[in-house]
């Protein structure tokens, strides 16, 4: 069968992509708000009116409920739901993880699931929760992959079959249980059980889990992250490589009156104006949303508008080539998300190979900024500098720099660099007057590796006023370092 997924455009671990289902094509990255079959805030017709182009419910609920059951069966689930776009059921397996067990086998649900016609069938994985012993992870693992397996040879048409991939919170299991998946060949993979993490603010963990998963994939396969519907996650997630989000977000939190933002979560109740230009938070005050009737609907629909413009500015970033930039930005909004940035600049090295080698403009964001996977490539492209006689090193043109047989750009974090790439990307960054520690520090190991690379060269080094750092005597003891000032005298 032909791959259903097309990948259009990418940056960082992130990409744009079409989804191709029975129902239509789905471009992604996408959020699928979830439908509960029993309670509608909103109606799923709707749902495309605030840009939702797939959404999710769960067929365990549905059958289990006679009422529902029959109808699903009679009309089939987009009948059931009133929608005729792409729909994606969900097996049981949450429900599984909250009470324990489930009234229904893995065979039955996903028979059940592929004749109400669902496009995304979910087989019933268990999702082992984070922190269990290694047996627990290794034992229950080998339960969800005799179900994988099984699912496999009953779902093969039309209709896509997800792949779940679990292993708690260890990442050589996650990554294991990625490549058993890839083997059966499915056509979405999920990563499961990391509601709990996200709940705790555990992103450091959550990097390493999707970074494991992702591993284990191949990187042309659509990958969904189970139970994620915060916007202020999305970006990172999505430069790891994640497609496909799910949101009961927008309606439980509308249901406890909190009110998402890109960079958290507020309560109504304490807010005195709505931060936020949506239709609702332009048309009411906070009072009135408050005192609304139809608060939560109102409260909804706030939520899934802020949920999609995220998606939206994910991937105008991704086509222009500044993903990284707005993850920096995202992740300053909780101390734990810069945890997780931190985590996700620890897997640049692979990151680095899916990377566009050229995109726009590098705009340095803070001190994490220095470990972004460009600079892992500038290093490791060093070797190729190969320089002899008079160099110098300097941020900007200085006075008699002809009499020098090579002279080198000096751009923290880079280090220096042939100033024939001054206008070439990486080089032409953006980057603060006075650099931080961080981007001094990168800078200057950088040079020395070049300068230890090429030995027979002489060089000087002009140090702007600004500059300090340690590293600067450790560079003393194989360049002239020259202060500006004296540069100038
Ligand atoms: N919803 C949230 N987490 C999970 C998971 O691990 N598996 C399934 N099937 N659904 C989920
Ligand atoms: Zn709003």
């Amino acid at each position: 069968m032909p791959s259903r997924f097309e990948i259009l455009d990418k940056d960082a671990g992130g990409r744009i992509g079409k989804l191709k289902t029975p129902h239509g094509v789905v471009e992604t990255p996408t959020v699928m708000p979830v439908i509960n079959p029993n309670i509608q805030l909103i109606s799923p017709k709707e749902m495309r009116n605030f840009g939702a182009e797939i959404l999710i419910t769960n067929s365990y609920i549905i059958y289990r409920k006679e009422e529902l059951r029959a109808k699903a069966l009679e009309k089939g689930l987009h009948g059931l739901l009133d929608f005729d776009g792409p729909l994606m059921t969900d097996s049981g397996s949450f429900q599984l993880s909250v009470y324990g067990s489930v009234e229904v086998t893995n065979e039955e649900i996903l028979n059940f699931e592929k004749e109400i016609g669902s496009d995304i069938i979910v087989p019933l994985d268990i999702p082992t929760p984070p922190d269990v012993s290694s047996k627990r992870a290794k034992e229950e693992l080998e339960i969800t992959e005799t179900r994988l397996k099984e699912a496999r040879k009953l779902i093969q048409g039309k209709q896509l079959l997800a792949g779940p991939v679990q292993g708690s919170t260890y990442p050589e299991l996650r990554e294991k249980a990625a490549v058993y998946a890839r083997e059966l060949d499915f056509e979405v993979y999920p990563l499961g059980a990391v509601v709990p993490l996200m709940e705790a603010y555990r992103y450091a963990e959550l990097v390493d889990v999707i970074a494991a998963c992702k591993k284990g994939l191949s990187p042309k396969a659509p990958v969904h992250l189970f139970g994620a519907g915060h916007p202020m996650m999305f970006a990172l997630a999505v430069a790891l490589g994640c497609d496909l989000f799910d949101s009961a977000a927008y309606a439980l939190y509308a249901k406890a009156g909190r009110y998402i933002t890109v960079q958290g979560t507020l309560h109504l109740d304490k807010l005195n104006y709505l931060p936020c230009a949506c239709p609702i938070c332009s048309k009411y005050t906070a009072e009135e949303l408050r005192t609304a009737p139809n608060r939560q609907e109102l409260l909804a629909s706030h939520n899934l508008y802020v949920t999609f413009a995220e998606i939206r500015l994910i991937k105008q970033r991704i086509k222009e080539g500044n993903l990284l930039e707005l993850v920096e930005q995202r992740c300053r909004a909780h101390p734990k998300l810069l945890d997780g940035l931190k985590r996700l600049y620890e897997h640049s090295e692979w990151l680095e190979e899916f990377d566009p080698a050229t995109k726009s403009t590098f705009f340095y964001c803070g001190p994490e900024s220095a470990k972004r996977p460009e600079i892992l490539r500038f290093e490791k492209k060093l070797e190729r500098f190969k320089l002899k006689g008079k160099s110098l090193i300097r941020t900007r043109a200085v006075k008699g720099e002809k009499e020098y047989e090579n002279v080198l750009g000096f751009k923290p974090p880079f280090g220096a660099y042939p100033l024939e790439m001054e206008e070439v990307y990486p080089f032409n960054a953006e980057v603060p007057k006075v650099p931080d520690s961080e981007a001094l520090e990168r800078a200057l190991k950088n040079t020395l590796k070049l300068i230890e690379l090429n030995p027979d060269a002489d060089y000087t080094f002009i140090c702007e006023e600004d500059f300090k750092h340690p590293f600067l005597e450790k560079l003393a003891e194989k360049a002239k370092i020259v202060p500006r000032k004296a540069w100038n005298q």
